[in-house]
């Protein structure tokens, strides 16, 4: 790795996915938004990496940009060596084929008009696969769906528990290396929220996925995660293995978001001393006129004047737990 890779990044062989400095802006009328300002990281083969930050801080953004939808303002996205950023046609479109990306609302994300089955074969039959049928059935098994029941029957016909489940089949169709889930279980029952997360561990096993898993709590990442990234207005805050991050937090945006949780375990609150971290003060500035130095300094229980001016770059504060912050809170 070169002298200008991030610290945060790791040096291993089983790196999937490497995102390097991506930015992505938006022009609208004439402002430029900037929902997502270098931001890098990296996921290994097996993990999952929770990717976490309250509404609008560009974790979306972060999800499609790595899928070219639409291509990075700046920055590189590695998949398996290959750089995604320096392809297009038809040679993007094979490679992102190994990629695959889950939605919030997965009844949206389902066209209406197409049988269960249809839909689920779409990418075997674009690519010209070979025995899409037997696919289809093994991928429906293995999300429980019973393809002789439920292939013939239209989206609006399940609950959206279900068309989660569908959504899910469609992705592994393909047998992707990478699977990008956006808040996959926020829309659904939280009696139903359960299932869909153990599916997605099961998936995950079952076809060896590497994954990225995006949401704005905390809480929901905690258990799937064996890293997690927090973001916030388009930058990357702190970034560890889960344990740290949740023990450990370093940055004073994960530490609210963190004492934000009510019913989050008594233990682990006072293993990460939050119990008296103050709540989130303030408006959240918009990302088309970002404040100066630390993004999150108007909101910052713990800013002076330094970080008014400086931008914080990511220091290592332990071993694989790396934080974005002057003034860092440290937890023995
Ligand atoms: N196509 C677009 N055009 C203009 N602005 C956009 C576009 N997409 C996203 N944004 C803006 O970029 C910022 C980041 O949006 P993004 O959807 O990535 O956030 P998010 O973290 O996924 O939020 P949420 O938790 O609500 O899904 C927001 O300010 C949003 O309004
Ligand atoms: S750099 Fe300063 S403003 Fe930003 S999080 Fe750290 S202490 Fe707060
Ligand atoms: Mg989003």
């Amino acid at each position: 790795m070169s002298d200008q890779t991030p610290c945060h990044l790791r040096d291993r062989d089983d790196i999937v996915l490497r995102v390097l400095q991506l930015s992505v802006n938006f022009a609208v009328g004439k402002q430029t938004v900037q929902a997502v300002t270098d931001v890098s990281f990296d996921v290994a083969r097996g993990e999952t990496l929770g990717l976490v930050g309250e509404s609008g801080c560009g974790k979306s953004t972060v999800g499609r940009a790595i899928m070219q939808l639409p291509p990075p303002t700046a920055g590189r996205v590695l998949f398996n060596s290959q750089d995604m950023t320096a392809l297009s046609g038809e040679a993007l479109r094979q490679t992102r084929t190994g990629l695959q990306m889950i939605f919030q609302d997965p009844i949206s994300s389902l066209n209406p008009r197409r049988r269960v089955r249809d839909i689920i074969a779409e990418g075997l039959t674009i690519w010209g696969r070979d025995n899409a049928s037997v696919r289809v059935d093994e991928v429906m098994a293995a999300v429980g769906l019973d393809a002789a029941s439920a292939g013939d029957r239209r989206p609006h016909q399940f609950s959206g528990g279900q068309c989660q489940r569908i959504c899910i089949a469609r992705s592994l169709a393909l047998d992707p290396d990478v699977l990008i889930c956006d808040e996959p279980v926020s829309a659904l029952d939280v009696s139903v929220q359960a299932q869909i997360l153990n599916l997605l561990e099961d998936m995950k096993a079952r076809y060896h996925l590497t994954m990225v898993f995006i949401a704005h709590n905390l809480a929901v990442v905690k258990n799937i995660s064996d890293r997690v990234a927090v973001m916030y207005l388009g930058k990357l805050c702190e970034i560890g293995n889960t344990d740290a991050i949740y023990a450990r937090p370093a940055h004073p945006y994960t530490r609210a978001l963190l004492a934000s949780i009510p019913d989050a375990d008594p233990l682990a609150r006072e293993q990460a001393s939050i119990d008296n971290e103050p709540i989130l003060q303030g408006e959240l500035p918009s990302p088309a006129d970002p404040p100066s130095g630390c993004r999150f300094r108007t909101r910052c229980p713990y800013a002076q004047a330094r970080c008014a001016d400086e931008v914080p770059q990511m220091q290592a504060v332990a071993d694989d737990h790396h934080v974005a912050c002057h003034f860092p809170v440290l937890t023995p």
